[in-house]
């Protein structure tokens, strides 16, 4: 069953403030920027961009961690920005989070046992047997040994330990997981295996996933619902399968253009420096790396609108609405600013 809301952010923003010593007032970094997604129960939504784009603190703000500066989020139909006290709990037990590194995210002291009933143990009123015997079930579950349980972190490999992390993640019965960079610090072998066992959970459980990836190439097969990000803002927002056969912003058809294996692309390799976050340049925020853009630009901050069955903020995207796919002659040479 597909079309229950599990999460929603409207216009969500995270904005920093940096101090710069005694005598002088704060510089603001925008981190993120006016995000607004909406998640289904059984949908992932991948969020992609480079290094700095956001990416992490937008799962920081979806899993509760951190409260955005301005927007509203609302998790499980609550609201998640100023949530009911007397549910803050079953909220943050609906969302949970999968880090990227395997190797820091377990505790080394602790039996795989004891990570995976602990949640229990705090959260819900099961007795030991009753925690041991879901330990073991959703071992099974992730594709591991139930007596592995009596095992430590350090006997297991990158891709198990990664597949241990998730099944920790899921102990409270979630409904959404935010994975970020969850297979990242894989080998692409091992990478293959652990976005199976993600979609194979997500079919049988009907999870939602926020998957946040710097890789296009790891999110083509998972994501549904596709983010593409640059300096906090949103630039082209949609359905994947469209946004793969005709990115429409000149910095979604570079990052499709620089994903090794996608059989369109042309290698363009992204060139000029990523612009500082706390001095972001005046108009569109990706004017200074793209070969397509003119005065208007420079001058005028393009807004995030709708156009050929996706959102995109270009100034020039109808430019790219005739062109062929990624690759294809119409593809942008990126050039230095
Ligand atoms: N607690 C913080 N205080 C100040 N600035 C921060 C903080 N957290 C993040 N930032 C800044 O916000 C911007 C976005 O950072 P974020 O970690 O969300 O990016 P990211 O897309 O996850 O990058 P990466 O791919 O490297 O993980 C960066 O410029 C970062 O330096
Ligand atoms: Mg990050």
């Amino acid at each position: 069953m597909t079309g229950e809301v599990v999460a929603e952010a409207k216009g969500l923003r995270k904005v920093y403030d940096i101090k710069r010593g005694m005598f002088k007032a704060p510089a603001h970094l925008q981190a993120v920027g006016e995000v607004s997604f909406k998640l289904e129960r059984g949908r992932t939504l991948a969020v992609v961009g480079e290094s700095g784009c956001g990416k992490s603190t937008l799962a920081r703000m979806v899993t509760l961690i951190e409260k955005p500066t301005a927007g509203q989020l609302s998790i499980v139909g609550m609201d998640a920005v100023n949530p009911p006290t007397e549910r803050k709990r079953e909220m943050r037990q609906a969302v949970q989070l999968v880090f990227q590194n395997p190797y820091g995210s377990l505790n080394p002291r602790k039996k795989i046992s004891a990570v995976l009933e602990d949640p229990l143990a705090i959260n819900t009123s099961l007795g030991k047997t009753e925690r041991a015997a879901k330990a073991r079930e959703m071992l099974s579950r992730v594709g591991l040994r139930p007596e592995h349980a009596n095992r430590y972190p350090h006997m297991f490999s990158g891709g198990q330990r990664q597949r241990i992390a998730i099944a920790r993640a899921l102990m409270l019965s979630p409904r959404l997981l935010v994975a970020d960079e969850p297979v990242s610090a894989l080998d692409v072998s091992i990478q293959a295996q652990v976005l199976n066992l993600l979609a194979d959970l997500q079919n049988e459980l009907g999870l939602a996933y926020l998957f946040i990836s710097h890789d296009l190439g790891v999110v083509r097969h998972i994501a549904h619902d596709l983010m593409v990000m640059y300096l906090g803002h949103v630039v082209e927002q949609g359905a994947k399968s469209r946004i793969f056969a005709r990115p429409l912003h000149p910095y979604t058809q570079a990052l499709l253009a620089s994903t090794p294996g996608l059989a369109t692309s042309q290698r363009i390799v992204l060139q000029g420096e990523l612009p500082s976050p706390l001095n972001p340049p005046t108009g569109c925020v990706f004017n200074t790396r793209c070969s397509h853009a003119t005065e208007r630009c420079r001058a005028e901050r393009p807004v995030l609108r709708a156009l050929d069955e996706r959102m995109v903020s270009c100034h020039h995207a109808e430019k790219f609405l005739n062109g062929a796919a990624p690759g294809g002659a119409h593809n942008p040479q990126l050039a230095p600013a």
